[in-house]
């Protein structure tokens, strides 16, 4: 058997979460960056548990993640799902996700919606998963492979409406000051492929989702959204966000 920890994480919470689960379940696992530019095939055997961590956009996953989900092939294969979200709500991201990895022949036999820091507004959550989350993922991680090993394969009933609402529109992309000084790494690490080599300093908004990658990496603080964006976000996030959003678990 092997524990795979399959993440889309522009900027890290999902990544750390996935991995903190398949930790949890095995001593050594394999991880895996379903974000690269050119998505690989994936092809997982009836003894393997697959972990597949995305990170909510908009209600929904990124389609660059169902495009890299889409290349999963399953063959009965156990997979726990997480969704992880800025605070505001999962919508259906999380069915999104279950439905494609149906399809893709795998068995989901646990979900959950954890939340973590907003990528756009940070002080949204900031900190998260912080102490009392790890708890709720390592107990989450426990009851996965409790259910897992036990073979209960009845599925968990996530949240979520089909049609799914709309996926977001693009046309929007991070602006960029005199700051750059054209290292290129973020357009080598841009999972759209949105930003020219030869061009960093500028940002094919048609292929951009606004993951914010760029933003975090940028060695010198050049990239950042435009600020009627920000305000705007910002604005939705306050109306919406209210104390403390709990984290939610399918079994
Ligand atoms: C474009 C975009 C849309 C987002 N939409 C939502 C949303 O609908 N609901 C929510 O709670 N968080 C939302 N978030 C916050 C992310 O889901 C959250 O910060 C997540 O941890 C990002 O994962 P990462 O750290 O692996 O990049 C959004 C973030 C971005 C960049």
């Amino acid at each position: 058997m092997t524990v795979f920890a399959l993440h889309f994480s522009p900027t890290g919470s999902t990544k750390k979460i996935a991995e903190r689960i398949a930790s949890q379940m095995s001593g050594s696992f394999v991880s895996v960056d379903l974000s690269v530019q050119t998505p690989e095939r994936h092809a997982f055997s009836p003894d393997d548990i697959a972990v597949f961590a995305l990170p909510v956009f908009v209600g929904r996953i990124p389609a660059k993640a169902a495009e890299a989900l889409r290349l999963c092939e399953g063959s009965g294969t156990p997979a726990v799902t997480v969704a992880v979200f800025g605070a505001r709500a999962v919508e259906d991201a999380l069915l999104e996700t279950n439905d494609i990895l149906a399809e893709r022949g795998f068995k989901t036999l646990a979900s959950a919606a954890f939340v973590a820091e907003h990528s756009v507004v940070r002080s949204v959550a900031a900190g998260r998963p912080d102490a009392e989350d790890l708890k709720e993922i390592d107990d989450f991680s426990r009851s996965a492979l409790e259910k897992i090993t036990r073979k209960d394969v009845s599925p968990p009933a996530v949240p979520g409406n089909r049609p799914y609402r709309e996926a977001p529109s693009t046309g929007v992309a991070p602006t960029v000051s005199d700051a750059c000084v054209k290292c290129g790494l973020c357009a080598r690490e841009c999972p759209a492929a949105a930003i020219p080599l030869a061009a960093p300093n500028t940002t094919d908004a048609s292929k951009c989702f606004m993951c914010m990658r760029c933003v975090r990496i940028c060695p010198v603080g050049a990239r950042s959204l435009p600020d009627p964006v920000l305000a705007h976000v910002s604005g939705l996030l306050a109306k919406t966000v209210r104390g403390r959003t709990p984290n939610a678990v399918y079994l």
